[in-house]
Protein backbone atom coordinates (compact mmCIF):
# COMPACT_ATOMS: atom_id res chain seq x y z
CA UNK A 1 0.00 0.00 0.00
CA UNK A 2 1.46 3.56 -0.41
CA UNK A 3 -0.06 6.74 1.27
CA UNK A 4 0.41 8.73 -2.44
CA UNK A 5 -1.89 6.14 -3.99
CA UNK A 6 -4.42 6.63 -1.26
CA UNK A 7 -4.13 10.48 -1.25
CA UNK A 8 -4.91 10.56 -5.13
CA UNK A 9 -7.78 8.26 -4.54
CA UNK A 10 -9.46 10.32 -1.98
CA UNK A 11 -8.60 13.62 -4.05
CA UNK A 12 -10.66 12.09 -6.75
CA UNK A 13 -13.58 11.66 -4.68
CA UNK A 14 -13.42 7.73 -4.53
CA UNK A 15 -14.01 5.47 -1.31
CA UNK A 16 -11.47 4.26 0.71
CA UNK A 17 -11.31 0.45 1.90
CA UNK A 18 -11.22 -0.15 5.89
CA UNK A 19 -7.26 -1.68 5.47
CA UNK A 20 -6.47 1.19 3.50
CA UNK A 21 -7.55 3.45 6.65
CA UNK A 22 -5.66 0.65 9.23
CA UNK A 23 -2.62 1.57 6.96
CA UNK A 24 -3.05 5.12 7.00
CA UNK A 25 -3.61 5.54 10.87
CA UNK A 26 -0.87 2.92 11.90
CA UNK A 27 1.63 4.44 9.68
CA UNK A 28 1.00 8.32 10.95
CA UNK A 29 1.57 7.24 14.29
CA UNK A 30 4.54 5.33 13.70
CA UNK A 31 6.03 8.50 11.93
CA UNK A 32 6.04 6.37 8.19
CA UNK A 33 3.88 8.97 7.32
CA UNK A 34 4.61 12.60 6.77
CA UNK A 35 2.94 15.38 8.08
CA UNK A 36 2.69 17.07 4.99
CA UNK A 37 1.24 13.69 3.12
CA UNK A 38 -1.51 13.50 6.20
CA UNK A 39 -2.29 17.22 5.89
CA UNK A 40 -2.92 16.40 2.16
CA UNK A 41 -5.19 12.98 3.04
CA UNK A 42 -6.91 15.53 5.42
CA UNK A 43 -7.43 18.41 2.79
CA UNK A 44 -9.41 15.79 0.22
CA UNK A 45 -11.05 14.32 2.98
CA UNK A 46 -12.65 18.08 3.58
CA UNK A 47 -13.29 18.92 0.35
CA UNK A 48 -15.04 14.38 -0.85
CA UNK A 49 -16.20 13.82 2.53
CA UNK A 50 -16.32 10.19 3.47
CA UNK A 51 -19.71 7.63 3.61
CA UNK A 52 -20.14 6.21 7.23
CA UNK A 53 -18.52 3.10 5.98
CA UNK A 54 -15.40 4.45 5.85
CA UNK A 55 -15.82 6.99 9.31
CA UNK A 56 -16.83 3.49 11.45
CA UNK A 57 -13.24 2.59 10.14
CA UNK A 58 -11.31 5.65 10.41
CA UNK A 59 -12.96 5.91 13.85
CA UNK A 60 -11.97 2.38 14.72
CA UNK A 61 -8.58 2.61 13.74
CA UNK A 62 -8.06 5.79 15.83
CA UNK A 63 -9.01 4.01 18.77
CA UNK A 64 -7.26 0.88 18.14
CA UNK A 65 -4.12 3.61 17.88
CA UNK A 66 -3.96 3.16 22.01
CA UNK A 67 -5.63 2.31 24.98
CA UNK A 68 -9.03 1.48 25.68
CA UNK A 69 -10.48 1.63 28.70
CA UNK A 70 -12.35 -1.82 29.87
CA UNK A 71 -15.21 -1.05 32.36
CA UNK A 72 -16.50 -4.43 31.59
CA UNK A 73 -16.36 -5.66 35.09
CA UNK A 74 -18.04 -2.81 36.37
CA UNK A 75 -21.81 -3.31 36.67
CA UNK A 76 -24.26 -1.95 35.05
CA UNK A 77 -24.92 0.72 32.54
CA UNK A 78 -21.90 3.07 31.85
CA UNK A 79 -22.83 6.75 30.02
CA UNK A 80 -21.48 9.79 29.08
CA UNK A 81 -22.45 13.05 27.82
CA UNK A 82 -20.38 15.30 25.92
CA UNK A 83 -20.51 18.93 24.31
CA UNK A 84 -18.97 20.13 21.63
CA UNK A 85 -17.80 23.28 23.67
CA UNK A 86 -18.99 26.67 24.11
CA UNK A 87 -19.56 29.78 26.88
CA UNK A 88 -20.25 29.50 30.05
CA UNK A 89 -20.71 25.97 29.69
CA UNK A 90 -20.34 24.04 33.04
CA UNK A 91 -23.05 21.24 32.49
CA UNK A 92 -20.76 18.78 32.70
CA UNK A 93 -19.97 19.29 36.73
CA UNK A 94 -23.51 19.14 38.30
CA UNK A 95 -25.09 16.45 35.27
CA UNK A 96 -22.73 13.43 36.09
CA UNK A 97 -23.07 13.57 39.95
CA UNK A 98 -26.77 13.86 39.29
CA UNK A 99 -27.05 11.40 36.91
CA UNK A 100 -24.78 9.18 39.00
CA UNK A 101 -26.80 9.29 42.16
CA UNK A 102 -29.75 7.39 40.48
CA UNK A 103 -27.57 4.48 40.14
CA UNK A 104 -25.80 4.71 36.58
CA UNK A 105 -22.22 4.90 35.88
CA UNK A 106 -20.62 7.82 34.18
CA UNK A 107 -17.55 7.85 33.46
CA UNK A 108 -16.38 11.02 31.82
CA UNK A 109 -13.35 12.63 30.14
CA UNK A 110 -13.32 15.84 29.92
CA UNK A 111 -11.20 18.27 28.34
CA UNK A 112 -9.52 21.84 28.72
CA UNK A 113 -10.44 25.66 28.18
CA UNK A 114 -8.92 26.61 24.52
CA UNK A 115 -9.81 29.91 22.55
CA UNK A 116 -13.29 31.24 23.76
CA UNK A 117 -14.57 27.80 25.17
CA UNK A 118 -13.88 27.03 28.78
CA UNK A 119 -13.34 23.36 29.65
CA UNK A 120 -14.35 21.03 32.61
CA UNK A 121 -11.16 20.19 33.76
CA UNK A 122 -9.70 23.80 34.39
CA UNK A 123 -13.14 24.72 36.13
CA UNK A 124 -12.62 21.50 38.35
CA UNK A 125 -9.45 22.57 39.01
CA UNK A 126 -10.87 25.82 41.04
CA UNK A 127 -11.74 23.65 43.76
CA UNK A 128 -8.54 22.80 45.99
CA UNK A 129 -6.61 19.76 45.59
CA UNK A 130 -9.13 18.66 42.90
CA UNK A 131 -7.11 16.40 40.78
CA UNK A 132 -8.19 15.58 37.42
CA UNK A 133 -4.89 13.24 36.23
CA UNK A 134 -6.22 10.41 37.24
CA UNK A 135 -4.39 6.98 36.17
CA UNK A 136 -6.30 4.44 34.09
CA UNK A 137 -6.55 2.68 37.16
CA UNK A 138 -7.62 5.04 39.74
CA UNK A 139 -10.45 6.41 36.91
CA UNK A 140 -11.94 2.32 37.40
CA UNK A 141 -11.54 2.11 40.80
CA UNK A 142 -13.33 5.45 41.78
CA UNK A 143 -16.32 4.21 39.25
CA UNK A 144 -16.75 1.08 41.01
CA UNK A 145 -17.06 2.86 44.09
CA UNK A 146 -18.88 5.43 43.62
CA UNK A 147 -20.55 5.40 40.17
CA UNK A 148 -18.68 8.80 38.65
CA UNK A 149 -15.43 10.06 37.64
CA UNK A 150 -13.82 13.46 35.97
CA UNK A 151 -10.45 13.19 34.01
CA UNK A 152 -8.43 14.55 31.04
CA UNK A 153 -7.56 12.05 28.41
CA UNK A 154 -4.60 9.57 29.37
CA UNK A 155 -1.33 10.21 27.48
CA UNK A 156 -2.05 6.55 25.45
CA UNK A 157 -5.49 6.92 24.83
CA UNK A 158 -6.51 7.60 21.31
CA UNK A 159 -2.86 9.36 20.01
CA UNK A 160 -3.98 9.43 16.53
CA UNK A 161 -6.50 12.00 17.49
CA UNK A 162 -4.18 13.74 19.33
CA UNK A 163 -1.75 14.21 16.74
CA UNK A 164 -3.82 14.41 13.83
CA UNK A 165 -6.21 17.05 15.82
CA UNK A 166 -3.20 19.04 15.85
CA UNK A 167 -1.97 19.22 12.31
CA UNK A 168 -6.07 20.12 11.70
CA UNK A 169 -5.89 23.03 13.81
CA UNK A 170 -3.04 24.10 11.39
CA UNK A 171 -3.86 22.99 8.00
CA UNK A 172 -7.84 24.71 7.84
CA UNK A 173 -8.95 20.94 7.99
CA UNK A 174 -10.91 21.30 11.35
CA UNK A 175 -14.13 22.18 9.94
CA UNK A 176 -14.75 18.55 8.34
CA UNK A 177 -18.02 16.88 9.63
CA UNK A 178 -16.10 12.78 8.97
CA UNK A 179 -12.87 14.26 10.88
CA UNK A 180 -14.99 15.84 13.73
CA UNK A 181 -16.97 12.57 13.80
CA UNK A 182 -14.33 10.63 14.07
CA UNK A 183 -12.56 12.64 16.38
CA UNK A 184 -15.03 13.13 19.11
CA UNK A 185 -16.29 9.53 18.96
CA UNK A 186 -12.81 7.83 18.89
CA UNK A 187 -12.73 9.23 22.45
CA UNK A 188 -15.60 8.63 23.81
CA UNK A 189 -16.15 5.02 23.04
CA UNK A 190 -12.29 4.50 24.25
CA UNK A 191 -13.64 4.94 27.75
CA UNK A 192 -15.38 2.06 27.72
CA UNK A 193 -19.48 3.38 27.82
CA UNK A 194 -22.23 1.94 26.25
CA UNK A 195 -24.31 5.04 25.76
CA UNK A 196 -23.78 8.41 25.24
CA UNK A 197 -25.66 11.78 24.94
CA UNK A 198 -24.49 14.78 22.75
CA UNK A 199 -24.61 18.60 23.40
CA UNK A 200 -24.22 19.74 20.00
CA UNK A 201 -24.37 23.57 20.27
CA UNK A 202 -24.59 26.11 17.40
CA UNK A 203 -24.57 30.19 17.22
CA UNK A 204 -22.00 32.45 17.56
CA UNK A 205 -20.02 30.83 20.73
CA UNK A 206 -20.15 27.68 19.24
CA UNK A 207 -17.86 25.85 16.98
CA UNK A 208 -20.43 25.41 14.54
CA UNK A 209 -22.29 28.39 13.66
CA UNK A 210 -25.51 27.59 12.51
CA UNK A 211 -28.23 25.04 12.66
CA UNK A 212 -27.77 23.38 9.83
CA UNK A 213 -23.99 22.50 10.18
CA UNK A 214 -24.90 21.55 13.90
CA UNK A 215 -27.69 19.31 12.70
CA UNK A 216 -25.44 17.71 10.12
CA UNK A 217 -22.76 16.84 13.05
CA UNK A 218 -25.40 15.52 15.22
CA UNK A 219 -27.02 13.44 12.69
CA UNK A 220 -23.65 12.07 11.89
CA UNK A 221 -22.55 11.48 15.57
CA UNK A 222 -25.67 9.38 16.16
CA UNK A 223 -25.45 6.97 13.08
CA UNK A 224 -22.07 6.61 13.74
CA UNK A 225 -22.35 5.84 17.91
CA UNK A 226 -25.47 3.39 17.26
CA UNK A 227 -23.56 1.64 14.24
CA UNK A 228 -20.90 1.24 16.96
CA UNK A 229 -23.13 -0.12 19.20
CA UNK A 230 -23.20 2.93 21.46
CA UNK A 231 -26.52 4.15 22.21
CA UNK A 232 -26.61 7.70 21.28
CA UNK A 233 -28.80 10.79 21.45
CA UNK A 234 -27.67 14.47 20.27
CA UNK A 235 -29.23 17.35 21.67
CA UNK A 236 -29.11 20.16 19.21
CA UNK A 237 -28.86 23.76 22.07
CA UNK A 238 -28.26 27.32 21.14
CA UNK A 239 -25.21 29.21 22.07
CA UNK A 240 -26.31 32.47 20.79
CA UNK A 241 -25.40 33.74 24.80
CA UNK A 242 -23.57 32.05 27.39
CA UNK A 243 -25.31 29.32 29.35
CA UNK A 244 -26.28 30.05 33.05
CA UNK A 245 -25.09 33.41 34.64
CA UNK A 246 -21.51 32.76 35.91
CA UNK A 247 -18.89 32.62 33.42
CA UNK A 248 -15.44 31.76 34.54
CA UNK A 249 -13.33 28.76 36.38
CA UNK A 250 -14.57 29.59 39.89
CA UNK A 251 -17.40 31.27 39.32
CA UNK A 252 -18.86 28.59 37.13
CA UNK A 253 -18.09 25.90 40.37
CA UNK A 254 -20.67 28.63 42.66
CA UNK A 255 -23.49 27.80 39.86
CA UNK A 256 -22.96 24.30 39.73
CA UNK A 257 -23.04 23.66 43.22
CA UNK A 258 -25.97 26.22 43.44
CA UNK A 259 -27.52 24.02 41.08
CA UNK A 260 -27.07 20.88 43.09
CA UNK A 261 -28.68 22.62 46.03
CA UNK A 262 -31.76 23.12 44.23
CA UNK A 263 -30.99 27.09 42.98
CA UNK A 264 -29.55 28.35 39.77
CA UNK A 265 -30.33 29.82 36.63
CA UNK A 266 -34.00 27.86 35.15
CA UNK A 267 -32.36 27.46 31.81
CA UNK A 268 -28.95 25.82 32.63
CA UNK A 269 -31.18 23.91 35.28
CA UNK A 270 -33.44 22.81 32.43
CA UNK A 271 -30.76 21.81 30.34
CA UNK A 272 -28.81 19.54 32.98
CA UNK A 273 -32.53 17.75 33.99
CA UNK A 274 -32.70 17.05 30.27
CA UNK A 275 -29.75 15.90 29.17
CA UNK A 276 -29.75 13.56 32.15
CA UNK A 277 -32.96 12.07 31.80
CA UNK A 278 -32.11 11.11 28.43
CA UNK A 279 -28.98 9.50 30.11
CA UNK A 280 -31.54 7.93 32.38
CA UNK A 281 -33.54 6.76 29.48
CA UNK A 282 -30.98 5.12 27.42
CA UNK A 283 -29.69 3.66 30.81
CA UNK A 284 -33.11 2.03 31.04
CA UNK A 285 -33.62 3.26 34.76
CA UNK A 286 -36.88 4.31 33.13
CA UNK A 287 -38.95 4.76 30.18
CA UNK A 288 -40.48 8.11 30.24
CA UNK A 289 -38.51 11.42 30.33
CA UNK A 290 -40.86 12.79 32.52
CA UNK A 291 -40.46 9.60 34.92
CA UNK A 292 -36.50 10.32 34.64
CA UNK A 293 -37.04 14.22 34.88
CA UNK A 294 -38.69 13.56 38.24
CA UNK A 295 -36.37 11.09 39.54
CA UNK A 296 -33.66 13.65 39.05
CA UNK A 297 -35.50 16.43 40.66
CA UNK A 298 -36.07 14.12 43.82
CA UNK A 299 -32.27 13.33 44.02
CA UNK A 300 -31.41 16.88 43.88
CA UNK A 301 -34.11 17.45 47.05
CA UNK A 302 -33.20 14.59 48.75
CA UNK A 303 -29.45 16.19 48.54
CA UNK A 304 -28.45 12.28 46.96
CA UNK A 305 -27.08 14.61 43.63
CA UNK A 306 -24.89 17.31 45.89
CA UNK A 307 -23.64 14.29 48.25
CA UNK A 308 -22.27 12.54 45.06
CA UNK A 309 -20.72 15.54 44.16
CA UNK A 310 -19.17 15.73 47.64
CA UNK A 311 -17.83 11.79 47.11
CA UNK A 312 -16.41 12.90 44.08
CA UNK A 313 -14.22 15.94 45.06
CA UNK A 314 -13.41 13.93 47.94
CA UNK A 315 -12.40 10.68 45.74
CA UNK A 316 -10.68 12.94 43.75
CA UNK A 317 -8.34 14.93 46.51
CA UNK A 318 -10.18 17.91 46.46
CA UNK A 319 -11.61 19.92 49.32
CA UNK A 320 -15.43 19.49 49.90
CA UNK A 321 -15.56 22.04 52.26
CA UNK A 322 -16.25 24.05 48.95
CA UNK A 323 -20.07 23.01 49.12
CA UNK A 324 -20.30 25.20 51.90
CA UNK A 325 -17.72 27.95 51.59
CA UNK A 326 -17.21 28.99 47.96
CA UNK A 327 -14.35 31.59 49.40
CA UNK A 328 -11.79 28.23 49.59
CA UNK A 329 -11.64 28.77 45.59
CA UNK A 330 -9.71 31.61 44.18
CA UNK A 331 -12.02 35.11 43.67
CA UNK A 332 -10.78 38.49 41.69
CA UNK A 333 -9.33 41.22 43.97
CA UNK A 334 -11.23 43.54 41.49
CA UNK A 335 -14.64 43.23 40.41
CA UNK A 336 -16.41 46.12 37.71
CA UNK A 337 -20.06 46.94 37.47
CA UNK A 338 -21.37 47.37 34.17
CA UNK A 339 -24.25 49.53 33.85
CA UNK A 340 -26.67 49.87 31.09
CA UNK A 341 -26.32 52.62 28.98
CA UNK A 342 -30.08 53.13 27.80
CA UNK A 343 -33.65 51.33 28.45
CA UNK A 344 -34.72 48.67 26.51
CA UNK A 345 -34.56 44.86 26.03
CA UNK A 346 -31.59 42.68 25.37
CA UNK A 347 -31.06 41.35 21.93
CA UNK A 348 -27.89 39.95 21.27
CA UNK A 349 -25.09 38.85 23.80
CA UNK A 350 -22.21 37.97 21.79
CA UNK A 351 -21.46 34.63 23.57
CA UNK A 352 -17.92 34.30 21.12
CA UNK A 353 -16.39 37.97 22.02
CA UNK A 354 -17.11 37.35 25.86
CA UNK A 355 -15.61 33.71 25.68
CA UNK A 356 -12.34 35.60 23.88
CA UNK A 357 -12.39 38.53 26.07
CA UNK A 358 -12.04 35.82 29.39
CA UNK A 359 -9.46 34.20 27.39
CA UNK A 360 -7.47 37.09 26.90
CA UNK A 361 -7.88 38.68 30.20
CA UNK A 362 -6.22 35.51 31.92
CA UNK A 363 -9.07 33.30 32.39
CA UNK A 364 -8.97 31.04 29.81
CA UNK A 365 -5.83 29.89 27.26
CA UNK A 366 -4.95 31.37 23.99
CA UNK A 367 -2.21 28.83 23.51
CA UNK A 368 -2.55 25.20 25.00
CA UNK A 369 0.52 26.00 27.47
CA UNK A 370 -0.78 28.85 28.88
CA UNK A 371 -1.33 29.19 32.45
CA UNK A 372 -5.09 29.78 34.11
CA UNK A 373 -6.45 32.33 36.19
CA UNK A 374 -9.19 30.75 38.14
CA UNK A 375 -10.45 33.60 39.76
CA UNK A 376 -11.81 35.59 36.34
CA UNK A 377 -15.04 35.54 34.64
CA UNK A 378 -18.28 37.06 34.51
CA UNK A 379 -21.65 37.21 36.50
CA UNK A 380 -24.56 37.85 33.59
CA UNK A 381 -27.35 39.49 35.27
CA UNK A 382 -29.44 40.03 32.21
CA UNK A 383 -30.12 37.59 29.19
CA UNK A 384 -31.70 37.20 25.72
CA UNK A 385 -34.90 38.99 26.11
CA UNK A 386 -34.89 40.69 29.49
CA UNK A 387 -35.93 44.48 29.94
CA UNK A 388 -33.67 46.57 31.10
CA UNK A 389 -33.81 50.41 32.26
CA UNK A 390 -31.07 53.01 32.34
CA UNK A 391 -28.32 52.49 34.79
CA UNK A 392 -29.51 48.79 35.67
CA UNK A 393 -26.69 46.73 36.76
CA UNK A 394 -26.04 44.29 34.04
CA UNK A 395 -22.78 42.46 35.24
CA UNK A 396 -19.86 41.98 37.45
CA UNK A 397 -16.51 41.56 35.84
CA UNK A 398 -14.40 40.08 37.74
CA UNK A 399 -10.37 41.03 36.78
CA UNK A 400 -6.99 40.56 37.81
CA UNK A 401 -5.96 44.46 37.12
CA UNK A 402 -8.03 47.15 38.07
CA UNK A 403 -5.65 49.77 35.42
CA UNK A 404 -7.34 47.38 32.49
CA UNK A 405 -10.96 48.38 34.15
CA UNK A 406 -12.38 50.69 31.81
CA UNK A 407 -10.83 49.45 28.68
CA UNK A 408 -12.54 46.30 29.78
CA UNK A 409 -16.21 47.05 30.63
CA UNK A 410 -15.97 49.58 27.65
CA UNK A 411 -15.33 46.15 25.50
CA UNK A 412 -17.68 43.67 27.46
CA UNK A 413 -20.37 46.83 26.76
CA UNK A 414 -19.89 46.07 22.89
CA UNK A 415 -20.87 42.65 23.65
CA UNK A 416 -24.53 43.69 24.34
CA UNK A 417 -26.89 44.68 21.81
CA UNK A 418 -29.87 46.57 22.76
CA UNK A 419 -33.06 47.12 21.53
CA UNK A 420 -36.35 49.53 21.61
CA UNK A 421 -38.77 47.06 20.90
CA UNK A 422 -39.53 43.31 22.95
CA UNK A 423 -37.16 40.15 21.77
CA UNK A 424 -38.61 36.65 22.13
CA UNK A 425 -35.92 34.37 23.99
CA UNK A 426 -34.98 31.79 21.50
CA UNK A 427 -35.58 27.64 23.45
CA UNK A 428 -32.25 26.24 24.64
CA UNK A 429 -33.11 23.21 22.94
CA UNK A 430 -33.88 23.27 19.48
CA UNK A 431 -33.75 19.38 18.59
CA UNK A 432 -32.96 16.13 20.10
CA UNK A 433 -31.64 13.10 17.48
CA UNK A 434 -32.54 9.89 18.83
N1 LIG B 1 -13.45 18.49 19.24
C1 LIG B 1 -12.73 17.38 19.02
O1 LIG B 1 -12.40 16.66 19.93
N2 LIG B 1 -12.40 17.08 17.75
C2 LIG B 1 -12.75 17.83 16.70
O2 LIG B 1 -12.43 17.49 15.59
C3 LIG B 1 -13.48 18.99 16.95
C4 LIG B 1 -13.84 19.30 18.24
Amino acid sequence: MNIVDIIRKKRNGMVLQEEEINYIINEYIQNNIADYQMSSLMMAIYFKGMNDNEIVSLTNAMIESGEVIDLQNIQGFKIDKHSTGGVGDKISIPLAPLVASTGIAVPMISGRSLGHTGGTLDKLESIPGFNTSLTTDEFKYQISQIGVAIMGQTEVMTPADKKMYALRDVTATVESIPLITASIMCKKIAEGIDGLVLDVKYGNGAFMKTIGDARALANKMVKLGNLMNKKTTAFITNMNQPIGEKIGNTLEIEESIDILKGKGPEDTKNLILQLGAEMLVLGRITSTTDEAIRILKEKIKNGDALNKFRQMIEAQGGNSKVINNYSIMPHAQYIVQVAAEKEGYVKGIDAFGIGNMIANIGGGRIKITDRIDHSIGIELFKKIGNKVESGDLIANLHIRNIEDGSEIRELFGSFFEISETPVNQSPLIEEIIR
